[in-house]
């Protein structure tokens, strides 16, 4: 049971107009549907019988045009209704029942802490009632709700239009959604909950009420959000002139929630930890992932739900373009550089992985057995920077006019990856017939690099190869059309003029598998910066030597490749220690590796926020990806002693620059204090590193003192990681003591001890699950303790006697009888079995093969471990 792309056919009904009627109950919430449907004209003659999707659904009855079907006129199969159809308009009734309570999958409608909640993307709706449940068929809701009194807040898409009391005491809303849409952006909300309400005036001056909705103890962590709504409103008229279409906008905060949030229309369901914040509790990641997400879900509104998919294939038309747009609105309100910096991170260490993995696929898949597994750091974060690359292609006007034309073009429409590129096309009259093999061709593309100089012509020329690793299904590819940044900087740091015009920086056009490129009238050797900004998603090799690299870190004007240049030098020190480990010779950290750190953490010319994002080091997970064999071992132990050397030769600028970024001032997550508490941050891990009781008494002072959670966690991660057992507890029990009423606070507090290598043993790990903070059928507590052990704890996960792997298996085959979709996530970090070297890849085989042989699977977990 795959489903293909090329198989494509137009819905063969469509549905005009979609009335929903719900009684909730717990256990027994009865579903009554009026619809009215019409053959498609587009989809051929003759009358076939309707299908209407549906999965775990009561069926009472079924009425075509007010006549009652006995159970023989249709036929009830195990993924829906069959029903034979005479005319080519009718209305269709349906009533059925469904158990919010006993769904713990989160898909459909469920109950999370008292609340009734939805999820219908991607294909949800489908177990709330039956229906034609796939994107093309875009139909205008109304929705009833009937609750009993303690559900006093009724929800959904829309405008309300009418609410009442019921004889027997329960309550009803009406709301009307005025705009056509497909059944995955549905929702329903109902609870006792509180709100705060604001108002944003749209730039044609519609008066729009803003709400976030949330349980009464958590009303006063909703201002991050409030706050970042509008600047998003106002960020989508100025950027690309989209206004806010409907008089109401809404956020609903859910404890349990399989993903980050949810665009529904003009009701977005946010998962509490995307969405709830203060200063106390919430640390600089949360407040800047909490603005970045409001932006997404709200810039779906227009890339998204006025244009929406025309079938799941096409989910990255939304979701790169989507992710594209909120980074750059928090590049915009925030460190442009530093954002860039941590998603080409996220890209290089976690889709680059996915990329070279057993799951690869283009951005637009060709095939699947569970859409939901194609929800991917490929199909979002690679899918945003094909889509950042038309943007580089055509410039910011260019790209501009693409996108009005894409919105005018399409809007009220469902629609493909293709329409979006044929806007950018017509728009600009460009030609991006081989820049659309990125929609189809899978696998991180290489660019391998040399260059030549004649001294006596005064010629420099780049020599680019460019090719692309076999992926599953995909042997050959065809040469990528790839926008190429670069520069070239002369000997005293200068940035060389390319052109006639004076510029010091070119995108070349890379489109063959090998190309030339000649500047002329060049007086010495220049040194190329490549790749600028991170121009094209790809790997480039050059080699550049320790000295090259140094200069760059110095001299680039680029910021983004200064940085590069940073983890390029700390690559080479890391893997000539990974080599002298494997060889059992002594561990030494080169000299001019300390000497560049030094020079990088006394500068204060320099952004804090680049010398942290320096001093980090690449993660482990970035170093495994770039091993063409992994040997965890040796990784640890590189990186490790790396650290320790560098805190022992830095011990005084360490304490230094410590000191000085350590002021009291009220928080706010501005990029300014953001970046220097995270150096702050930083520095006190690394003094710590050594385990020097001083040093953890600088960690213990500001774990008592700390005026905000992200000075506070930090503490808490240095005593976890690097104080005697007996500091640790303790630190461990005070701030859970603390904290335990606050579910954001505890979530991070699991995270912590899940992820540090000295706390997160297997043992630790089992008893944090046997802890009241930890509930299975909560993914953020699963996420923060099952996925932070097997993806943020490299060091205990891929202990050499396997247990870690065994562990993993164990949490998939118990997960997957309850929520499908959160265990074919954590079943991931043991699929990529092939990428290790000795024992490990066979302990992490014979893991993944006890899932499979576990029984019967959902599809998710099935797909992900038959592919493996
Ligand atoms: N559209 C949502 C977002 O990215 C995510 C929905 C995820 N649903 C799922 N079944 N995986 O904003
Ligand atoms: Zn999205």
């Amino acid at each position: 049971n795959t489903t293909y792309l090329k198989d494509y056919r137009v819905p063969d009904y469509l549905v005009d107009n979609t009335d929903l009627h719900f009684e909730l109950e717990a256990k027994v919430t009865q579903v009554r549907t009026r619809l009215k449907i019409r053959r498609n004209p587009k989809a051929g003659d003759g009358l076939p019988p309707l299908f209407l999707d549906g999965v775990d659904l009561q069926l009472f009855s079924v009425t075509l045009d007010g006549i009652a079907l006995s159970s023989t006129d249709y036929q009830e199969l195990p993924q829906g209704l069959s029903i034979p159809v005479e005319k080519p308009e009718f209305v269709l009734e349906i009533h059925n029942s469904i158990n919010p309570e006993e769904n713990t999958s989160l898909e459909g409608l469920y109950l999370s802490n008292k609340m009734y909640c939805t999820q219908c993307e991607a294909e949800g709706f489908r177990k709330i009632t039956f229906y034609p449940d796939r994107p093309d068929v875009m139909s205008k809701f109304t929705t009833t709700i009937v609750a009993s009194k303690d559900h006093p807040v009724l929800l959904s898409n829309g405008n309300e239009i009418g609410r009442g009391h019921c004889e027997d005491g329960r309550q009803f809303v009406t709301w009307e959604d005025p705009f056509p849409k497909p059944a995955y952006l549905f929702a329903l909300v109902a609870g006792n909950l509180e709100h705060v309400e604001d108002v944003f005036t749209t730039a044609r001056g519609r008066k729009v009420k803003l709400q976030i909705f949330t349980e009464a103890k958590n009303i006063g962590k909703c201002d991050h959000a409030m706050r970042s709504l509008k600047n998003a409103m106002r960020w989508d008229e100025e950027v690309y002139g989209r206004e806010y279409d409907l008089d109401i906008f809404m956020v609903v905060a859910v404890d349990h929630f399989n993903m980050g949030a949810m665009e529904n229309k003009g009701l977005n369901i946010f998962n509490s930890a995307c969405v709830l914040a203060s200063p106390e509790t919430a640390t600089d990641s949360a407040f800047q992932r909490i603005e970045s997400i409001v932006g997404h879900e709200y810039f779906h509104n227009w890339s998204g739900n006025r244009v929406t998919c025309r079938d799941w294939f096409q989910l990255s038309l939304k979701e790169g373009f989507t992710v594209f747009r909120d980074a750059e609105f928090s590049a915009d309100l925030n460190s442009r550089a530093v954002k860039r910096i941590e998603d080409v991170t996220l890209l290089r260490t976690n889709q680059f992985a996915e990329d070279a993995g057993p799951m690869a696929h283009p951005i637009r898949p060709d095939s699947y057995m569970e859409i939901s597994n194609f929800y991917t750091l490929t199909v979002y974060e690679k899918g945003a920077e094909v889509v950042r690359m038309i943007h580089t292609l055509l410039g910011a006007d260019g790209f501009r006019k693409g996108s009005d034309l894409y919105f005018e073009r399409h809007d009220g429409c469902a629609v493909t990856c293709e329409d979006f590129v044929r806007a950018m096309e017509d728009a600009n009259q460009v030609d991006l017939t081989q820049f659309r093999r990125w929609y189809s061709q899978a696998g991180t593309p290489v660019l391998d690099v040399t260059d030549q100089f004649d001294e006596s012509t005064g010629v420099y020329r780049l020599i680019v190869r460019q090719s692309c690793p076999v992926t599953p299904e995909q042997k050959d590819k065809l040469p990528f059309h790839i926008p190429f940044a670069m520069g070239l900087l002369d000997s005293t740091g200068s940035g060389i003029a390319l052109d006639k015009a004076g510029s010091t920086q070119l995108v070349l056009e890379i489109t063959e598998s090998e190309q030339v490129f000649e500047f002329n009238g060049l007086r010495e050797r220049p040194l190329p910066s490549l790749l600028r900004g991170f121009s094209a998603p790809v790997k480039v090799r050059y080699d550049y030597s320790l000295e090259q690299l140094l200069f760059l870190m110095s001299h680039d004007s680029d910021t983004f490749n200064r940085w590069d240049a940073s983890q390029r030098f700390a690559f080479k020190a890391m893997n000539q220690l990974q080599s002298a480990y494997q060889e059992g010779l002594s561990l030494e950290l080169s000299p001019e590796l300390i000497v560049a750190y030094r020079n990088i953490l006394l500068n204060k010319e320099l952004d804090p926020a680049l010398v942290a994002e320096i001093m980090l080091l690449p993660s482990e997970h970035s170093i495994a990806e770039e091993s063409v064999s992994i040997d965890a071992e040796a990784i640890v132990a590189a990186r490790t002693f790396a650290r320790k050397s560098l805190s022992c030769a830095l011990i005084d600028e360490l304490k230094e620059r410590y000191a000085e970024l350590d002021i009291e001032r009220p928080y706010s997550p501005n990029a300014k204090d953001i970046a220097e508490r995270r150096l702050k941050n930083i520095c006190l891990e690394y003094l710590c590193v050594t385990e020097s009781a001083d040093a953890l008494d600088l960690a213990q002072c500001q774990f008592d003192s700390a005026g905000n959670m992200t000075d506070s966690a930090a503490a808490l991660s240095a005593l976890i990681n690097y104080g005697n057992d007996q500091y640790a507890e303790q630190a461990i029990h005070q701030f859970y003591d603390r904290w335990k009423e606050d579910t954001q606070v505890t979530e991070l507090w699991l995270a912590q001890q899940a992820c540090s290598a000295k706390r997160g043993t297997l043992n630790n790990i089992k008893a944090l699950m046997q802890h009241p903070a930890f509930e299975l059928k909560n993914p953020n507590k699963v996420r923060a303790v099952i996925g932070g052990f097997a993806n943020r704890n490299f060091q205990q996960f891929h202990k050499n006697d396997g247990s870690g792997f065994e562990f993993v298996a164990d949490q998939v085959i118990a997960l997957d009888k309850l929520n499908p979709q959160v265990a074919s996530r954590v079943v991931i970090p043991i699929t990529r079995w092939k990428k290790y070297s000795g024992e490990l890849a066979g302990k992490m085989k014979a893991a993944l093969l006890r899932v499979s042989n576990s029984g019967e699977l959902s599809k998710d977990v099935y797909e992900v471990v038959s592919k493996s």
